[in-house]
Parts: C-alpha cells; sequence; structure tokens
C-alpha cells in the first residue's frame, strides 16, 4: 500500500507495453493522466498526497498496441525546488521551506513586497483536460499548464488571476474539474477574492479561426457569465454540475480564510491549515439559469462534503436531479496525509477511512416544478455507496443517464482497490478487482456509432503492488469483464485523474510553433 505514495521515477522514453487479450481496433488515441508524484526536495518532505508534484503519464493506444511514458511538468515550483532542495512553494498541506541563502531580515522584508506576499505555486497535479484544440495540466490552482500531448513538455502557462482581467476583484482560484459542451465551450467554476469575494462561472470560448488556434491565448475571450454571493465566506469546492439550462454549485461548510491564506507565508502554514469545517452549518446548493446568470434557486441540506459532482439533468417534473459522491464531512482531507497512507498494512489505510455515498438530490426548479418537498432541508436517494473518482460517458453529460463507473474500496476500510459500474436505475453494481492491484479513475471511451450508454470500453491505469505488474486496463463497459492488460515495463503512479485524447498520431502530423504567451 504505500508503494503507492512514494516518489516515483519517471519514464522519458517511450516503451512498449506487453498487450495480453485482445484490444479493440476502434481505439486509437492516447489516455493522459496526471498524478502527484514526487514528495520532496533534498531533505525536505511534502507532508499530504495533493501536495506532491505534477508527473503526467501517457498511454498511447494504435491498432491494439500500447505504448507508455512519463514526465515530471517542468514548473517553477517543480524545477527551483531541485535547484534549491527545498519546498519553495507551499502546497495544500505543506509549507513553504524558508530560503536559507536569504537572512532573517531579507525573509522579512520580502513578505511585504506586494508580488512575493501571495506566493502561489504553479504545481498542477490533479487532471488534465482540452481547451481551445490544447491540452492542460490543472488543479484547484489559478494555473494552468499547457503540455505537449506528445513530449509532455510544458509549452507555457495561464494564470486566472492575471489573464482574466475583471474590475475589483481576482480571480484565485479555478476548480479542477471544467465542463466542455459540444460547440467547444469550457465552463470553469472560479473564485474571486476583494472587496465583494463570490463564485464565478467562467466561459471560455473556443478558437473560432483554425489558423488562430496557436496565437491566441488560453484564457482569451475567457467572461464571467454568472456569480454567485457565498453565504458566509468562500468555501473549498472541487467541481459542479451542468445541465442545458443552469448550473448546480453546492457550497459545503468547509471555508477558506482569506486572511490566513494572506499571512501564509508569515505563519509558516499550508492551504489545508486555512480551510476550516464548521459542523454547526448546512450545505447549500445554488442552482443557476444559463441563459440569464441569475441564481434562481438555493435550497439547504444536512450538512455533507463532496469532491465530485457525477452529472446533472432536467427531470420530466420540473427538477435538476444532482448526483454526487458525498462523505459526511470534509475529514477524508486529513487522511490523506502520507503519514497515514503509508503506515498502514498492506492495502488498507484505517478501518475508518470514510467511502463515499452517491447521492441523488432533485433540486425543485422555481415555478416549473411539479410540486415541491415541504422539508426545510433537502432529502436525498442513496443510489450507491463505495464509489469515488466518477466518470460517465461524457455524451450523457447534463442529459438523462444511467450508469457510473467509479474506484472503490474491495472491503470496507480498503483503500480505492476496486473498478465499479453502478446503474443508478437498478443500483446494481459490477466490479472488477484483482488482489493487490489499485485502479485508477475509470475513463469511459464510447464505440463509434454506439446506441447504447454502455456500448464502449473503460480504461483504467492500474498500479500492481507486491510485486505485481502495472497495466493499463480495458475493459468491456457493457459486462464489466477484461478484453485486454497492456503491461508496462516501468513504474506506474497512482494517479488522480486524466483525460483520453482521440487520434493524437493524427493531431501531432502537423509541426506546431511555439507558443506566444509563455
Ligand atoms: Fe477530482
Amino acid at each position: 500500500m504505500d508503494e503507492l505514495f512514494q516518489t516515483a521515477p519517471e519514464t522519458p522514453e517511450r516503451v512498449p507495453a506487453d498487450v495480453q487479450g485482445t484490444i479493440p481496433d476502434w481505439i486509437n488515441g492516447t489516455l493522459l493522466r496526471n498524478a502527484p508524484a514526487k514528495f520532496e526536495f533534498g531533505q525536505h518532505a511534502y507532508k499530504h498526497w495533493f501536495d506532491g508534484q505534477a508527473l503526467l503519464h501517457s498511454f498511447t493506444i494504435e491498432k491494439g498496441e500500447v505504448s507508455y511514458h512519463s514526465k515530471y511538468l517542468e514548473t517553477k515550483a517543480f524545477t527551483r525546488g531541485n535547484e534549491q532542495k527545498r519546498i519553495v512553494y507551499a502546497e495544500f498541506g505543506t509549507a513553504e521551506v524558508p530560503d536559507p541563502c536569504k537572512n532573517i531580515f531579507a525573509r522579512f522584508f520580502s513578505y511585504f513586497w506586494p508580488s512575493k506576499l501571495f506566493k502561489r505555486s504553479d504545481n498542477t497535479s490533479v487532471s488534465v483536460f482540452s481547451m481551445k484544440g490544447k491540452i492542460f495540466a490543472n488543479g484547484d490552482s489559478p494555473f494552468m499548464n499547457e503540455i505537449d500531448p506528445d513530449t509532455l513538455q510544458v509549452l507555457g502557462v495561464a494564470n486566472t488571476t492575471t489573464d482574466i482581467v475583471i474590475e475589483s476583484a481576482r480571480l484565485v482560484y479555478a476548480c479542477a474539474h471544467p465542463h466542455e459542451e459540444t460547440d467547444g465551450n469550457i465552463y470553469h467554476m472560479m473564485t474571486s477574492v476583494g472587496l465583494q469575494p463570490c463564485y464565478n462561472i467562467v466561459q471560455v470560448p473556443p478558437t473560432e479561426q483554425a489558423n488562430q488556434i496557436e496565437t491566441e491565448t488560453p484564457l482569451e475571450g475567457a467572461k464571467i457569465i454568472a456569480t454567485i454571493k457565498p453565504h458566509k465566506s468562500t468555501t473549498y469546492h472541487h467541481s459542479f454540475g451542468i445541465t442545458p439550462n443552469y448550473f448546480i454549485f453546492v457550497e459545503n461548510p468547509f471555508s477558506i480564510s482569506t486572511y490566513e491564506v494572506l499571512r501564509m507565508r508569515f505563519d509558516q502554514s499550508c492551504f489545508h491549515n486555512c480551510m476550516h469545517w464548521d459542523p454547526s452549518e448546512l450545505s447549500r446548493f445554488y442552482l443557476v439559469e444559463r441563459k440569464s446568470g441569475e441564481c434562481v434557486g438555493s435550497y439547504e441540506a444536512y450538512s455533507f462534503f463532496s469532491f465530485h459532482h457525477v452529472n446533472a439533468y432536467e427531470d420530466n417534473d420540473g427538477q435538476v436531479v444532482a448526483d454526487l459522491c458525498c462523505y459526511p464531512d470534509a475529514s477524508i482531507m486529513d487522511l490523506f496525509y502520507l503519514h497515514h497512507l503509508r503506515n498502514s498494512k498492506i492495502d488498507k489505510v484505517t478501518e475508518n477511512f470514510a467511502n463515499a455515498e452517491v447521492r441523488r438530490y432533485r433540486l425543485p426548479i422555481p415555478g416549473k416544478a411539479v410540486s415541491r418537498s415541504h422539508s426545510p432541508r433537502l432529502p436525498y436517494e442513496i443510489l450507491g455507496s463505495d464509489l469515488e473518482m466518477p466518470g460517465i460517458n461524457y455524451r450523457f453529460n447534463g442529459q438523462q443517464y444511467r450508469y457510473i463507473y467509479g474506484t472503490g474500496p474491495y472491503e470496507h476500510g480498503h483503500f480505492l482497490d476496486q473498478l465499479a459500474k453502478l446503474d443508478t436505475v437498478s443500483k446494481v453494481k459490477k466490479t472488477w478487482y484483482e488482489p493487490g492491484c489499485f485502479p485508477s479513475e475509470p475513463v469511459f471511451i464510447e464505440r463509434p456509432g454506439a446506441k447504447d450508454e454502455d456500448d464502449g470500453v473503460v480504461l483504467s491505469g492500474v498500479v500492481g503492488t507486491g510485486g505485481q505488474r502495472s497495466f493499463l486496463l480495458v475493459l468491456d463497459a457493457a459486462n464489466f469483464t477484461e478484453l485486454a492488460r497492456a503491461i508496462i515495463p516501468s513504474h506506474l503512479p497512482q494517479s488522480s485523474h486524466g483525460c483520453f485524447i482521440p487520434n493524437l498520431s493524427s493531431r501531432l502530423q502537423a509541426k506546431k510553433p511555439e507558443p506566444n504567451y509563455k
């Protein structure tokens, strides 16, 4: 188990995988994954799994064959950390290590220099997404690092704080899970601070003309299309929901103290220390109408914590249905400290490791709902348990759907060591499990010409422990049985999120010019 959370080596040269079974010949493309995978610089170690420096890795599938390589994301946090052999930037759970080359007076006065006061790490180790025809590594961060999907090198960095200009506020944080619609528009949820802190839904339009793809900056044309006022202070969030007519945002009582964030460098603190769970508070759903940008509904629910919205849709009863993976509170964040994860026996983190419950909340749309519950708190239906890192057939994003893919524990108390497919109608779960194997977030790929929602495959990078080899697993999504595995002859890190890019080889035929926004 602790093998999953040690610093992982790069595999800089592509290596062929040993394919066992048959990968359908219609799958051609690259599964890009992001992983926190370097946990120390010099004698200084990070404390939390989320702190790890990003290791991008890639499985390229072509004509039934698979190749693999990986590379650390060469951010300032990574390169300066290597050069200075210290933690130069605070991360989620670890404070900055002061520069020993500066005396105490130089350090003290640097804190008052405005550009130095709020030093943010540009490490983005959570996910990978596409925007304006380019690929970015991101996290819960203002930074989005553009990467070359072939070489995994950083091409440039977009910064929401400086690249989106609005009056009287700064967009200091974009959550890790944007939504992409078929027209190429990307929607981000970004928090702004200033005189009136708020959550903002930001639309980034696609590049209109192909010859502008290389000259447009990543956030060019971005605009705020809706704002949501926080109940009290702003809170941590990691994802949001979208339907054809609404955005769904959940504010859990896990607040972020701006004052404490600004004092982080004085206090030798980190972001997690600036977040506070208030057990006396409620969770709140906000329903934002896309056409007007107005918040048309807010709903109170008994408090819970969630990283992931699974999906949302508008039903025939005038309700928005929102499915989320939920925890009783935010203590899950504490369990991701590395001393917890590494000290466990074989595959048990702790008997008390919380496992996510998949809940369905129904939000009555004002003026449209056929009926409304008289309960002052929003009720919910449990669709399933022990399921995290949810994925769906993304063609059904915002639409009525049936199947959720995810990871979960094989037995209560295990870390995420099983893949699952949850039928939200029958509530039956199909699973894949192999002892000593830890699968990553399943990514659904639809078969060309498919009619059924689950006609396709599920891909997952599986980390083998205890002498087991790691591999890319290909499951038939309908019956959840193994079609093939591609065994990787090198180390595979435990990853968080990623995406599949179809036909990468054809994308690479044209030589890319250097970007102009680096
Ligand atoms: Fe996530």
